[in-house]
């Protein structure tokens, strides 16, 4: 199989019919969809990507109305962030109703769904009758694709049909939110500040690695990483690198004296830097070098996502 790469919703909505898989554009990153009602496409979900069974899917659809169909109860904070940042780069965590198979949710009680923000996929959900169950559509552990070449280059010998919808305009996944006693918590950093959830519900508490329950679905440490190593370092520090060939990441400041050097934005705009990263990355891991060496961003904004994806593509 090669994967087509086009516009056409019609064929889209065709191939899911039929419980085959399409990759979708979405403003965060690319997913991988299929019908999130069927459990033999949700499978083959799990199969394309080589992603271990025990790691939880996202819904995606077009209307709160469709996911109050899907999930028990929405919390009042969580109705404040759908109406607020929906469409948009959030997922919620919240009860689910048993139409939703056990497959997609690795067996948990509760759901991941979102309303994402890009007119292509918008257009398609709302022409389909059920969620759109949608990883990342990278192979597992490798770096999410924030364009429709990225797809292709990966997976695009187990697939069929890409819908282009252009590069991704955030480029980091979506921020997870969910409940637990009432309280929201952050359980994936992402494209949605946590400034701006804390403007609209208040404090949120983030779950830290080591509260992390390394046997709970979902919680992989390793993720989003290139396949040459990645150290995360000071740029004072480069001295210490100068017996290998370095592919650098920074924030602003272009470095002469490495083998190569990915500037995220010189105008100092995490919004733009998180938009870079992955790409960047990805060029890295095709250059001739040893190792990549990325310096730490802002801890404020999108920098906590970047930093995050930084760190958990540098455990190894
Ligand atoms: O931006 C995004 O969220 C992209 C686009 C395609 O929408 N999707 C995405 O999906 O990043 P994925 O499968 O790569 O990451 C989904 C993560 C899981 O690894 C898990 O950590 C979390 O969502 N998750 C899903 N359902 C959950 C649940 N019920 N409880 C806790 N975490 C959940
Ligand atoms: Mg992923």
């Amino acid at each position: 199989m090669s994967a087509r790469i086009g516009q056409d919703i019609k064929y889209c909505i065709e191939l899911l019919n039929k419980a085959d898989l399409v990759a979708i554009p979405t403003e965060t990153v690319y997913g991988l969809a299929g019908n999130g009602l069927d459990k033999k496409a949700v499978a083959k979900i799990f199969e394309t990507k080589n992603r271990p069974f025990f790691d939880p899917l996202i819904l995606h659809t077009d209307s709160l109305s469709k996911i109050q169909s899907f999930v028990k109860d929405i919390p009042e904070a969580a109705k404040i962030l759908a109406q607020k940042i929906w469409p948009g780069p959030l997922t919620l965590v919240l009860e689910k109703k048993d139409s939703i198979p056990d497959i997609v949710t690795s067996g948990l009680p509760t759901v991941g769904v979102r309303i994402p923000a890009h007119n292509t996929t918008l257009e398609l959900l709302s022409k389909l009758e059920y969620p759109l169950a949608a990883p990342s559509a990278n192979p597992f552990k490798y770096i999410s694709p924030t364009s429709a070449q990225h797809v292709y280059d990966q997976l695009g010998d187990k697939l069929s049909y890409i819908l282009d919808g252009g590069p991704c305009k955030i480029g980091v996944e979506s921020t997870i939110l969910g409940f637990e006693n009432g309280r929201p918590i952050v359980y994936r950093l992402g494209g949605l500040e946590i400034e701006k959830i804390e403007e609209l519900i208040g404090k949120v508490h983030l779950l830290t690695e080591n509260e992390h329950n390394p046997s709970a679905p979902g919680m992989l440490k390793l993720h989003y990483a290139p396949t040459k190593k990645l150290i995360i370092d000071s740029l004072a520090n480069l001295d210490k690198y100068v017996e290998m060939r370095v592919g650098l990441i920074t924030f602003t400041e272009f470095i002469h004296n490495v083998k190569a050097c990915k500037v995220l934005s010189t105008r100092k705009d995490l919004k733009e830097a998180a938009n870079s990263l992955f790409a960047a990355m990805r060029d890295l891991d095709k250059e001739d070098i040893d190792l990549i060496v990325a310096e730490r961003f802002p801890e404020e904004g999108l920098g906590r996502a970047i930093n995050d994806r930084l760190y958990r593509a540098s455990v190894k």
